[in-house]
């Protein structure tokens, strides 16, 4: 899978992806995340990007041409899958939703800033818009990089176990189990009995059914699947 991130702070992205799992499939290049500055296609020597807004009111709109020219050029080069618009008025981000995008070839993110981008750029080239939660952030920058982050790890190949990312939380519309390590005894707080016993169906078992309950306790709303 090729990332194409567009951003006026490319190094936002500094380090964020050389950690753990990303690293791993990076390294491995079953996934690779390329950085444009939004800056490099500005139409003036002061590299502006953006504008006042027609109408007035206060805050910048990024304008179209400096998207659409580095879109332009991204996709003169490759077809892309999607051109997805980080926003907080997107759709909500979940589970389902990076589960579909971990399947694609290549995508496109634009990082949003200011009051936002000009809704030409929105109409015409954008193919999705997420959000990664009902809050707002300074920029698209950290959603853009909790959106690659829930996509990379899902790629086939990237995590060592398999079947690990399949027992996420959300993966079955449920919140995981409550899990232990050593020591059994701790403080005197105790591993329950069922999971030293070492019958597997049982503990199955006993993990679904905590599942199930963890999730009608704390995320009722997963079960009627709108929370
Ligand atoms: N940009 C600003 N806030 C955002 C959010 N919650 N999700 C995605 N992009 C954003």
């Amino acid at each position: 899978m090729r990332l194409d991130i567009i951003t006026i702070f490319p190094a936002m992205f500094t380090g964020l992806f050389d950690f753990s799992i990303i690293r791993r499939a990076l390294d491995k290049g079953v996934a690779e995340i390329h950085l444009h500055d939004l800056r490099d296609h500005a139409l003036n020597k002061y590299r502006n990007v953006d504008d006042y807004p027609y109408g007035g009111g206060a805050g910048m709109v990024m304008m179209a041409e400096p998207i659409v020219e580095c879109i332009s050029q991204l996709s003169n080069d490759r077809l892309y899958d999607e051109v997805i618009f980080l926003t907080p008025d997107g759709q909500l981000l979940d589970q389902g939703i990076a589960n579909e995008l971990s399947l694609k070839g290549n995508l496109i993110l634009l990082c949003g800033h200011y009051k936002g981008v000009d809704e030409r750029v929105r109409e015409h080239y954008i193919t999705r818009e997420l959000s990664i939660g009902n809050y707002v952030l300074s920029g698209g920058e950290l959603a853009a990089a909790v959106l690659v982050d829930s996509i990379v790890r899902l790629i086939p190949g990237v995590l060592g176990d398999e079947s690990s990312a399949l027992s996420d939380s959300f993966q079955d519309g449920l919140l995981s189990p409550p899990v232990y390590t050593r020591p059994a005894d701790y403080k005197g707080w105790k591993v329950p009995d069922i999971l030293l016993s070492g019958h597997e169906a049982k503990i199955r078992e006993w993990r679904i059914q905590q599942a199930i309950d963890r999730t009608k306790k704390r995320r009722p709303g997963l079960l009627e699947d709108k929370d």
